[in-house]
């Protein structure tokens, strides 16, 4: 570069440096996450109005800024009339620019108050749709625009945020090369029935199931290498564990046989646990997650063979367990019942309002714990039964899962599936040809399968056999087949889903709550 041309550039940067300071601190607001360091200092706040109320002489504004709440006190008399009459009928919602002096308040939420000493209206909300009391899931759903806006998708996304963060770090932390795999397939990588089509040209081509194939490619020239991007099935299933659209993260490895794909996934899994408990304890607490268990979560996992998992199904440890199951279940049932039947007689009567927000609150949290337990109340029976006619063959389904998954506290692994059961990719065990060198990882708790994975088939032959007894078109996987033509190697990964991974540690029971916006088979909103 020419001295001539630097030094107008060298200007520009010097003139540039103290504009890119200021936008970073923009107009002087104080972030809530922050206010810790102002105890005792005037500062200024800007956000939405998430909660109020009045007593006529002091107001409570809950302000949400992004990075939490604050409570704003507003006292009559200590700024001008005109502006506590505003502020008093401010909705739900509305934005405004808010400055007061910081206190440590252990009982306010964050533990830091704001006695208000002035406000600015930006933009004043009225009927916001959402409000306290109880809306049912497919109006939240309708309103996903606005309900993110709620404490609940908040805390879920800051945790996403987390586990997408440690993903990635594990991974580039650890030797691994990321490749982006594409999102247009000529041909399927899981089951054909969930491919989703589209006209490319005139042609068919699929959104992609899985970045697996592409990654094989990858590994033979890496060595460790892991694609992380949104992943389609057409999953004709409504369940609380399906999608249509979700995102997977999948590492494949060359020189890696069961046992090292095992203690990845076990040291992943628990690295992607620890730093969610590191970074939103807060969060956690709020959808309340069951950190305890979490804390739990180191490695070894447990190991079971899918053989050990069918004994254990059709036992009578299972049968007792989901008997006794079903008696907690129903004990709890009628605690909450009685909960209910007390709140609602309390909203029948005169109370202040900010005691019926809260009752409203407590409400729906009941009623969805309710419903939730019905709902294992009433599939219990099903599950038991099918449980104890499980046979040798079939691949574990979403109920087994669950069972062996509750009866766990930390995850469990259960490896060695039938051939016939699994895809075409998977390697045939040497010692048993019945059986593949897979895993699934079934979160504890119930929450089943959050990882599928294998060591892949890497014998030409045996492939190109797996490949026609499935019924595939050999000419599409051709490429796919040259890997074990070109110095083929033991190589193995696996598939991780986000969303069932978050609905794990939030606790929350649907995954479609832990995408900002959710793709269903029935539904897409938004
Ligand atoms: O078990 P799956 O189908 O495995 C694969 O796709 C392999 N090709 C991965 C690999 O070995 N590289 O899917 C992996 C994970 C599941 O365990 C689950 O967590 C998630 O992806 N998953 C879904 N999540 C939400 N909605 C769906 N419809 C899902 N299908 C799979
Ligand atoms: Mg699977």
């Amino acid at each position: 570069m020419s001295f001539a041309k630097s030094v107008p550039q060298c200007i520009f940067y010097v003139l540039i440096w103290p504009m890119k300071k200021e936008i970073a601190m923009s107009d002087n607001r104080t972030l809530i996450i922050k206010l810790k360091d102002f105890t005792g200092q005037q500062v200024s706040l800007a956000g939405w109005v998430y909660q109020a109320r009045s007593s006529g002489k002091v107001q409570f504004i809950i302000l949400r800024d992004g990075t939490g709440l604050c409570q704003c006190v507003v006292e009559k008399g200590k700024i001008a009339d005109e502006l506590f009459e505003k502020l008093e009928h401010l909705g739900q919602e509305s934005s405004l620019t808010i400055t007061g002096v910081v206190r440590a308040e252990p009982r306010s939420v964050g533990g830091y108050e704001l006695a208000v000493t002035n406000a600015e209206v930006i933009q004043s909300a009225v009927d916001y749709p959402i409000t306290p009391k109880e809306h049912g899931i497919d109006f939240l759903l309708k309103h996903r625009h606005l309900h993110l806006r709620s404490q609940r998708q908040w805390c879920i996304g800051k945790i996403r945020h987390t586990v997408v963060d440690a993903i990635r770090r594990f991974f580039n932390d650890n030797g691994f090369t990321l490749i982006d795999t594409p999102i247009l397939m000529a041909a399927a990588g899981e089951e054909e029935q969930s491919l989703f089509e589209v006209d490319y040209f005139g042609s068919p081509l699929f959104l992609t199931q899985t970045g697996q194939l592409h990654l094989e490619c990858a590994a033979a020239s890496f060595g460790k290498v892991y694609c992380f991007g949104p992943t389609f099935r057409a999953e004709k299933s409504k369940t609380r564990r399906h999608l249509t659209e979700f995102w997977m993260v999948e590492p494949e490895v060359a020189f890696i046989d069961l046992n090292g794909l095992l203690e990845l996934a076990e040291n992943f899994v628990s690295y992607i646990v620890s730093r969610v408990l590191q970074s939103n304890k807060p969060q956690l607490e709020t959808l309340g997650a069951d950190i305890a268990g979490l804390e739990n979560i180191k490695p070894p996992f447990y190991r079971l063979t899918y053989t050990e998992a069918v004994e254990i199904l059709t036992g009578e440890k299972t049968a007792k367990f989901m008997a006794e199951q079903l008696t907690q279940l129903k004990q709890q049932n009628a605690t909450i019942e009685k909960r209910i039947a007390e709140l609602e007689t309390e909203q029948k009567g005169q109370i202040k309002q900010w005691k019926r927000d809260k009752n409203a609150a407590e409400l729906i949290d009941l009623r969805g714990q309710l419903e939730e337990a019905n709902i294992k109340i009433e599939n219990n029976p099903k599950h038991t039964q099918s449980a104890a006619e499980f046979r040798w063959g079939k691949d574990l389904g979403g109920s087994d899962e669950t069972i062996i998954s509750q009866m766990h506290d930390k995850p469990v692994f259960v490896t060695h599936y039938p051939r016939a059961a699994k895809a075409f990719y998977m390697k045939t065990d040497r010692g048993n040809d019945k059986v593949v060198l897979n895993f699934d990882t079934l979160a504890p708790k119930g929450f089943g399968e959050i990882i599928g994975g294998s060591v892949r088939e890497d014998n030409y032959d045996m492939l190109l056999k797996r490949i026609e007894e499935q019924g595939l078109k050999r000419e599409s996987y051709d490429w796919y087949l040259d890997l074990r033509k070109y110095g083929s190697v033991p190589h193995g990964g696996f598939g991780l889903g986000v969303e069932r991974t978050i609905a794990w540690l939030t606790g929350e029971p649907h995954i479609r709550q832990c995408i900002a916006f959710p793709r269903m088979m029935d539904k897409v909103y938004i």
